[in-house]
């Protein structure tokens, strides 16, 4: 069974641009990705309409509350 965490990021989008939600950025950090071009290997996140501004802020946030 889903955490409430776990159902609220399958719905909170991640790249909007993209139409990636979060719970696919946050599966790439548990798998080791630690940079934002890493991430957006992976998911395919970035080079939407706001040139990755929004999501590459939200990443930066991800990876310093996952590396605390
Ligand atoms: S939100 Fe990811 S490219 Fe715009």
């Amino acid at each position: 069974m889903l955490t409430e965490e776990e159902i609220l990021a399958r719905l909170k989008p991640g790249c909007i641009c993209k139409g990636i939600k979060l719970h696919t950025i946050l599966a790439a950090i548990e798998n080791g990705a630690d940079t934002y071009e890493e991430i957006a290997k992976r998911t395919n996140i970035g080079g939407g309409s706001c040139n990755s501004r929004r999501c590459r802020a939200k990443v930066t946030v991800l990876l310093e509350e996952h590396n605390k």
